[in-house]
């Protein structure tokens, strides 16, 4: 199995990991209406067989369940060691480094263990709490062993590398950034993000790397089919999105026939090629895990990439 450390010289995880968003959110993914419990174990345990073992949760998602049915999922497959990374969110109410250590302990007892692979701030605004007190708190932790690393999130370059100045008087690396990136949003290219975190040795971690099902090749104008849950009114759901991003999945499509792979299999390679790329696509039933973890283990050629780089200019 192909793997990657977080950070440079961080733990060594799967070099694609495993979402879980929408393992128990019903805002936006409407579990528990077409799929449920039932079918996102099955996706865990068919990740777990494909050799995956890296999974991304976060303490909101779910309200807590994603990482309620994680930890039920680790205690019903306990073969296999599991990294988990999950996520803190810095709310309002929370004033305090103390705000920290709670939800750590939260976290460690919805997911029934004692620590956990990655820790990472959910969104750069800490209100009332400055990044120094927050960071610290997670450096402490860090020293307790209840985390093995931290990361952040949805952080642009300049916060990035506050975080990573204040983690190093702690002789602390700051492991990840995790931020959207994927053929139809390769922001992190133009904003800075993506040199910033090479030079600064942090791995990113990319979210919604299939464009929440649009580079799957299951949504497309002709084939007429709706998404569930909040994605019924994405306008690039709609026919007129679905035309505007034709060009690159008729690209994508004609790649997955020459390679006889999955769209999302060579969506996924795209950023996985690029060799410091962890992509984390969401999966909900056992097919996606396990063709999501198709998507490693080989590689589209330099001139293919270039293509598809080519194409997605646009989202650039
Ligand atoms: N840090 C943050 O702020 C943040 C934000 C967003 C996401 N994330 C993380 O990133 C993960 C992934 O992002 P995401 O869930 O937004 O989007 P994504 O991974 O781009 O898309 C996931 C959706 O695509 C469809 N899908 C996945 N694999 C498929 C396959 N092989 N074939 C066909 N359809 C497939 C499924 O929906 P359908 O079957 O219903 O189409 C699935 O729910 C999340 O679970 C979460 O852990 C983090």
């Amino acid at each position: 199995m192909q793997t990657t450390t977080l950070g440079k010289n961080g733990t060594p995880v799967t070099a694609l990991g495993i979402g879980t968003w929408a393992w128990g959110d019903t805002l936006f993914w409407n579990y528990g209406k077409v799929y449920g419990e039932t079918q996102v174990e099955e996706a865990f345990n068919a990740a777990i067989a494909a050799g995956i073992t890296f999974f991304d949760t976060a303490e909101v998602y779910g309200l807590g369940t994603s990482e309620t049915l994680l930890g039920q999922f680790m205690q019903n497959n306990p073969e296999k060691s599991v990294n988990i990374a999950t996520k803190y969110g810095p709310a309002p109410w929370r004033l305090f480094g103390n705000s920290v250590t709670d939800a750590v302990t939260a976290s460690l007892k919805r997911l029934q263990v004692p620590s956990v692979t990655l820790y990472q701030v959910h969104w750069p605004f800490a209100f009332l709490m400055s990044q120094e007190t927050l960071l610290n708190a997670l450096a402490d932790e860090v020293q307790q062993g209840r985390i093995k690393a931290i990361g952040v999130s949805n952080y642009s370059a300049a916060q990035m590398r506050e975080s990573y100045e204040i983690l190093k008087k702690r002789d602390i690396p700051l492991a990840v950034n995790q931020v959207q990136y994927s053929l139809l949003h390769r922001k992190i290219e133009s904003n800075s993000i993506l040199k910033t975190a090479r030079e600064l040795g942090v791995t990113i971690l990319a979210y919604s790397p299939l464009a929440q099902g649009l580079l799957t090749g299951k949504y497309t104008s002709k084939r007429k089919i709706k998404p569930d849950g909040a994605r019924k009114i994405d306008s690039r759901f709609s026919d007129r999105g679905l035309t505007k991003i034709k060009p690159l999945t008729d690209l994508v499509q004609e790649l997955s026939d020459r390679y006889d792979k999955t769209p999302s299999q060579v969506s996924l390679n795209w950023l996985i090629s690029q060799g410091d790329i962890i992509p984390i696509p969401g999966a909900k039933n056992a097919g996606q895990a396990i063709d999501n973890a198709g998507a490693l283990g080989w590689s589209l050629s330099p001139e293919d990439i270039a293509k598809l780089s080519e194409v997605s200019h646009p989202w650039l």
